[in-house]
């Protein structure tokens, strides 16, 4: 992201009402403005799917923090997407019990339903797939989630259900709350 060049949007005209609302509500409850800063990201992302550099500019400007620290912030925290996603977020865990238990075969399957690797969005612009650490079902992997909810003891065919139901149109396909 090249901040220095670019103009900082006025948070005031950039973000809507509601976000401005939800955001205040957040400063509200925090120590400091900086302190909202995820939760800003969050409300943002929530409303237009992803963190754009402007939307990452305005935020910052009215939390008075500066874009790299809050870069920082949307760095840190893997659930807050700088690039624009798909509709659903797989979040396939790729640590050492999800890796002893049959990542490989989740990950494979998955991979080659959607023919897309890490990092990229179907072209229905329905999914995309990124690794995660640990998403602490270890003892139920191999474990992935998607939106709110965490599908654990998964296998390649299970998993490509859950995907299918997606597909179908179902907005979230019942697993476990994290
Ligand atoms: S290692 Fe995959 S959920 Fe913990």
């Amino acid at each position: 992201m090249n901040i220095v060049k670019q103009l900082i949007p006025h948070p005031l005209k950039y973000l809507t009402a509601t976000e401005l609302a939800e955001i205040d509500h957040e400063i509200s409850i925090m120590e400091t403005r900086e302190a909202a800063g995820i939760e800003a990201l969050k409300i943002v992302q929530a409303n237009r799917g992803w963190i754009s550099d402007d939307s990452l500019m305005a935020i910052a400007a009215y939390l008075k923090m500066s874009s790299a620290e809050l870069e920082g912030v949307a760095t840190f925290y893997n659930l807050i997407y700088r690039q624009p996603v798909g509709k659903h977020v797989i979040h396939l865990c790729d640590s050492v019990s999800c890796h002893l238990t049959g990542y490989a075969e989740v990950l494979a399957a998955i991979k080659g339903y959607l023919n897309i690797d890490y990092g990229q969005t179907t072209d229905d612009g329905l999914f995309t797939l990124l690794s995660n650490a640990c998403l602490g079902g270890c003892d139920k992997s191999p474990v992935m989630m998607i939106g709110q909810q965490h599908y654990q003891q998964l296998t390649a065919d299970t998993a490509i259900d859950i995907l299918q139901q997606y597909q179908q149109g179902v907005e979230q396909v019942n697993g476990e709350q994290p």
